[in-house]
């Protein structure tokens, strides 16, 4: 009951994390090993059926990663209820820039429910980023996190499925 509710969310983090990767996971159930670096943002929709007969949908925004876009960001987490800030396991500078973003965010959008996700955990063997350290680094921001991989489809539809019990018990 209730009918649905819609939510916009963005994805933040540097270029080649592989946000666009899992917003096809997510949407289309499929896989690209050459994903095109994003131009801008890219728009998508997407409906998360909820256990209890609740929908939410979601309004998506992949933003790009490139240095030459970071200035638009703001257009796009402005009045986000949710953000996925994305880095990649296997990179610590991605890790580095994720904090950036969690700062960026708290400071400018702190309504925002932010999500950190390590992305890319299929790479266990070039792990540079622990689990622990990212779940430690969580805790203290207060922020949601779990790791993913949009290459074999681990926990993707997780994330939106908790970002929405979150959303909605609110
Ligand atoms: P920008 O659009 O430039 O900001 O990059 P992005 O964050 O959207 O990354 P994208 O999805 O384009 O992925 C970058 C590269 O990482 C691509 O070659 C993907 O195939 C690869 N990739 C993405 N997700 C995964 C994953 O879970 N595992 C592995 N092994 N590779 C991945
Ligand atoms: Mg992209």
């Amino acid at each position: 009951s209730g009918g649905a509710k819609k939510y916009k969310v963005v994805l933040l983090g540097e270029s080649g994390v592989g946000k666009s990767s899992l917003v096809l996971r997510l949407v289309k159930d499929e896989w690209i090993e050459s994903q095109h670096s994003t131009v801008g943002a890219s728009f998508f929709r997407y409906a998360c059926h909820l256990e209890e007969g609740t929908t939410v949908n979601y309004d998506i925004w992949d933003t790009a990663g490139q240095e030459r876009y970071k200035s638009l960001a703001s257009m796009y987490y402005r009045s986000a209820a949710a953000a996925l800030v994305v880095y990649d396991i296997t990179s610590a500078d991605s890790f580095e820039r994720a904090k950036y973003w969690v700062r960026e965010l708290t400071t400018n959008s702190p309504e925002t429910i932010i999500t950190l996700v390590g992305n890319k955990c299929d790479l266990e063997h070039q792990r540079k980023v622990s689990f622990d350290d990212a779940k430690r680094y969580s805790q203290e921001m207060g922020l949601l996190h779990c790791e993913s991989s949009a290459k074999e489809g681990t926990r993707v539809q997780t994330i939106f499925v908790e970002i929405a019990r979150k959303l909605t018990a609110t």
